[in-house]
C-alpha cells in the first residue's frame, strides 16, 4: 500500500515513518529500537494521528507530560490486555470541574466492585485531578481518570506486589453534530444483548458491548443504539442514558440497578424537581419502563456528562412523539448548563 498523497513530503514525521516502514517492509529486516527512536516514532504516530490531549499523568511516571506521544502505559498493565481497570469522566466548564464528587463516588465504587486497590487515599487523587487540569491550561473540556490493576505479568489475577495505577487525561472532550440539539437524534434497538447487571453498574474499562452497540448504528446509518434487558424494559444507550416524558407529561428513568447511575441524570432528577413546581412535568419516576410504553412516550432524551440532554425523535421506524425536539429536553438542557455554570458543584481549577 502506498502512502496517501498527502503526506509525500518526507519533512513530515508520517512521512518519515511510512518511509521506515516501507524500508523496513522491503529489507525484511525488524529494526531493534533504541530508546530515543522509540520516543521519535512516538511522536510520529501522533502526528498522524492527531489528537487533542493536553496534559496526563500517570501514578507510574510519578508525574504530568503534555507531549501526546509521552502520554502511554507499560504493555503488561492488566487494564491493557485483561480490562481489569475502571474509569470516570468530568467536565471542565469555564475553568471549573463540575460535579466531580459524584463521579469520584462512583470511580470508587466502580474500584471496590473490580476489586482494584486503590494508589492512594480519594483526597490524593482529587488533588491529582485538579493539579493536572490546572497544568493543561484548559478551561473547558474533558477529565478523564482510570485506575488499573498494574502491570507486571501477562496473568488474570493482578501480578504479585504490582502497584496499582492511576491516570489522568485532560483533553477537549467529545463533541455531538449541532443536528442533535436542532433536529433531534435517531437510534435503534442493538441487536447486541444488555451487559449483565454488575457489569453494567461498573465503570470498567470492558466497553465491548457499548462500543458493537455505536458501530452497529453507524452502520444502519443512525446515531446510537439503545440496549433492552432481557424483561423487556429499556436500559441505556452507549454512553449514555435515556429517558422519557410519559403521555401524562412525567419524567421517567430507568432504574439504576442495571445500567450505569449516570451523574448527569441523578443530577438531572433533581434539577427536574423545578419544572414539576412550574407544571413543565407532571412528576418524576424512577422504575421500569417497559419498551412499548417507551416507545409511545412524548419524548425521548439522551442524557450524559459529554452529550448533556439531547433529543431523540426518531426510534427504530417509528417517530417519537411529533417527530420533532420536546420542551422538556430543551428545559432540562438549559437547567443542566445553568448548573454547569453557575451550580453549587463547581471547583475552581488553579492555574
Ligand atoms: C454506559 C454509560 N451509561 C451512561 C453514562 C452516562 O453517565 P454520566 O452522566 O455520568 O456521563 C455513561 C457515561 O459515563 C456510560 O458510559
Amino acid at each position: 500500500m502506498s502512502p496517501p498523497a498527502a503526506n509525500h513530503n518526507p519533512a513530515t514525521p508520517h512521512a518519515r515513518a511510512v518511509v521506515q516502514f516501507a524500508a523496513m517492509r522491503a529489507s525484511g529486516t525488524l529494526p531493534i529500537l533504541t530508546a530515543e527512536e522509540v520516543v521519535s516514532r512516538l511522536g510520529a504516530l501522533r502526528a498522524r494521528q492527531p489528537v487533542t490531549f493536553r496534559a496526563f499523568y500517570s501514578s507510574q511516571l510519578g508525574g504530568i507530560v503534555t507531549d501526546p506521544a509521552l502520554m502511554v502505559l507499560p504493555f503488561d498493565d492488566h487494564m491493557v490486555h485483561r480490562g481489569h481497570g475502571i474509569f470516570d469522566t468530568a467536565g471542565l466548564v469555564d475553568g471549573k470541574i463540575y460535579d466531580l464528587e459524584a463521579h469520584l463516588d462512583r470511580f470508587l465504587l466502580s474500584a471496590e466492585r473490580s476489586k482494584l486497590r486503590l494508589p492512594a487515599s480519594r483526597a490524593e487523587m482529587r488533588d491529582v485531578i485538579i493539579k493536572t487540569t490546572g497544568v493543561s491550561g484548559r478551561r473547558d473540556g474533558s477529565i478523564r481518570y482510570w485506575l488499573s490493576s498494574g502491570p507486571g505479568s501477562l496473568d488474570l489475577t493482578p501480578a504479585t506486589g504490582a502497584e496499582p495505577g492511576f491516570f489522568v487525561m485532560i483533553f477537549d472532550g467529545l463533541s455531538y453534530p449541532a443536528r442533535w440539539y436542532t433536529d433531534g437524534l435517531k437510534v435503534m434497538t442493538t441487536t447486541y444483548p444488555i451487559k449483565a447487571p454488575l457489569y453494567a453498574v461498573t465503570k470498567a474499562t470492558n466497553y465491548l458491548p457499548n462500543v458493537l452497540m455505536q458501530m452497529e448504528a453507524k452502520e444502519a446509518g443512525v446515531d446510537n443504539g439503545v440496549f433492552i434487558d432481557a424483561e423487556g424494559n429499556v436500559g441505556e444507550s452507549s454512553n449514555m442514558n435515556v429517558a422519557f416524558v410519559t403521555g401524562g407529561g412525567a419524567l421517567v428513568h430507568p432504574k439504576f440497578d442495571h445500567i450505569l447511575a449516570g451523574c448527569t441524570s441523578l443530577r438531572l432528577l433533581e434539577l427536574a424537581r423545578g419544572l414539576v413546581d412550574r407544571g413543565v412535568l407532571a412528576g418524576i419516576e424512577v422504575r421500569d419502563i417497559p419498551v412499548a410504553e417507551a416507545r409511545a412516550s412524548r419524548e425521548m432524551l439522551l442524557v450524559g456528562s459529554s452529550v448533556k440532554v439531547a433529543p431523540i425523535v426518531r426510534w427504530d421506524s417509528q417517530a417519537i412523539g411529533d417527530g420533532r425536539p420536546g420542551p422538556v429536553a430543551n428545559a432540562l438542557l438549559g437547567l443542566l448548563e445553568e448548573d454547569m455554570r453557575s451550580g453549587d458543584r463547581l471547583i475552581p481549577v488553579p492555574y
